[in-house]
């Protein structure tokens, strides 16, 4: 669906603020992509853990972290995020499906990986694609955010996978492979036969990537999950974060490193870029007074979690930390590639806060994987 732009906004003329105007833009991102599943989470929402047959919502923190942390979970079920990337790339699964000492020995080799110092290894490759993409706001001109950010994605993760593969490409495969993956783990309604074409298309999708990466076979599981899994997420999270700073006028908070890491983490908490984790219970629990059954289907809301709905961002009184952090996930899964969201998010805001930018126009991407933009335009306005 086009948007219409913001008149008004261009070059040189004052914005009026309004505090609400980044959560209702924001809001179409859901409202356009996953209507029916954003409608269900919001009506059940009252309740910690809410059963629906053999569905079970998560939705309060307390609980959220319970089922990340003590609840058995079949990693390789149908309808999970490990079962949608296994088949977004074709293999076995990387991380995502593994569990005890195998998975605690991959999460200790992939810490060189995603640990300060391979952040700091990639970071000249991000800040050379930002700032020479967002150059042109000096001159006037207006500049699609996630274009950049598709730029900004492919060519991290070319590097941190150490392939020569040209940046848009990379990403363009690593969302093409997630995209009907997704499709099938989150409920919704679906056309007759729409499973197994998806399946299809999801197959072939995996094979392009994998064929693009060219890693040899051994390592293909590896490098084709850790695209999908960095490519889908950055490309969600970063406009969303950068449309909300905008329309909100938080460019101020990103001047100095100190406030704009508070700025990041409450922009993360806010969007909550992966919104709710779907998983399969693989044995008894209780969650909030609700019991769990072996083969329940889990939703966990990191969204409500991490109390993306309210209050709304504020990098000077942050929701603490413990919280806003949940939209990692936690426990021994938790994201391992945090680290490098925020770094990436950090400077996007640091780059773009001199041009005190506003958002031209925007339109939802209604195949993404996660809710995001398919195009968000900026101007500066200074
Ligand atoms: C804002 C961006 C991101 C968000 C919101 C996010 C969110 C998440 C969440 C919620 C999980 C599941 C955690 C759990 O089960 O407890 C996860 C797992 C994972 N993420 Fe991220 N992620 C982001 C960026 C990235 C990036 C940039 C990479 C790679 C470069 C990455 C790689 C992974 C991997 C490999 C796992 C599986 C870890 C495991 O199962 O042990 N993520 N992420």
């Amino acid at each position: 669906m086009a948007e219409r732009g913001d008149p008004g906004q261009g070059r040189g003329q004052r914005r009026r603020r309004d505090p609400g105007r980044g959560r209702r833009r924001d809001r179409r991102v859901y409202l356009v992509s996953h209507p029916v599943l954003f409608a269900l989470l919001a009506a059940s929402r009252q309740a910690p853990v809410r059963r629906l047959g053999r569905t079970v919502l998560v939705h309060a923190p307390g609980p959220y972290a319970d089922a990340l942390r003590r609840v058995p979970l079949d990693r390789l079920a149908e309808g999970t995020t490990a079962g949608a990337a296994q088949r977004a790339t074709g293999t076995g699964g990387f991380l995502f499906d593994e569990d005890g000492a195998d998975h605690r020995q991959a999460r200790r080799d992939a810490a060189t990986v995603f640990g300060s110092d391979g952040v700091s290894r990639l970071r000249p490759v991000w800040l050379e694609v930002l700032r020479r993409r967002f150059a042109p706001l000096a001159d006037g001109a207006e500049v699609d955010v996630v274009d950049v950010v598709a730029e900004l994605s492919g060519a991290s993760t070319a590097a941190l996978l150490a392939v020569a593969v040209p940046a848009h490409a990379l990403t363009a495969a690593a969302r093409a492979a997630a995209i009907t993956a997704a499709r099938g783990h989150l409920p919704g309604l679906r056309w007759p036969g729409g499973a197994r074409r998806d399946r299809a298309a999801t197959a072939r999708a995996a094979a392009a990537l994998a064929e693009l990466l060219g890693v040899p076979a051994g390592d293909a599981g590896r490098a084709s999950m850790l695209a999908v899994a960095s490519v889908n997420t950055t490309m969600a999270a970063i406009p969303r974060a950068v449309a909300w700073c905008a329309d909100d006028g938080l460019w101020p908070a990103a001047d100095s490193a100190g406030t704009r890491a508070a700025l990041v983490a409450e922009m993360l908490r806010v969007t909550a870029p992966s919104p709710v984790l779907p998983r399969v219970a693989a044995g008894a629990a209780e969650l909030a007074g609700t019991r769990v059954r072996a083969g329940d289907r889990l939703l966990l809301v990191a969204r409500h979690a991490a109390r993306a709905g309210a209050p709304r961002p504020d990098p000077a009184d942050p929701v603490p930390a413990a919280i806003g952090q949940l939209v990692f996930g936690t426990g021994p899964h938790r994201c391992p590639g945090a680290r490098l969201a925020q770094a990436q998010l950090d400077d996007v805001l640091a780059e773009l806060a001199p041009y005190r930018p506003v958002v031209t126009g925007a339109r939802v991407d209604r195949r993404s994987a996660l809710p995001g933009w398919a195009r968000l335009t900026l101007r500066a306005a200074r």
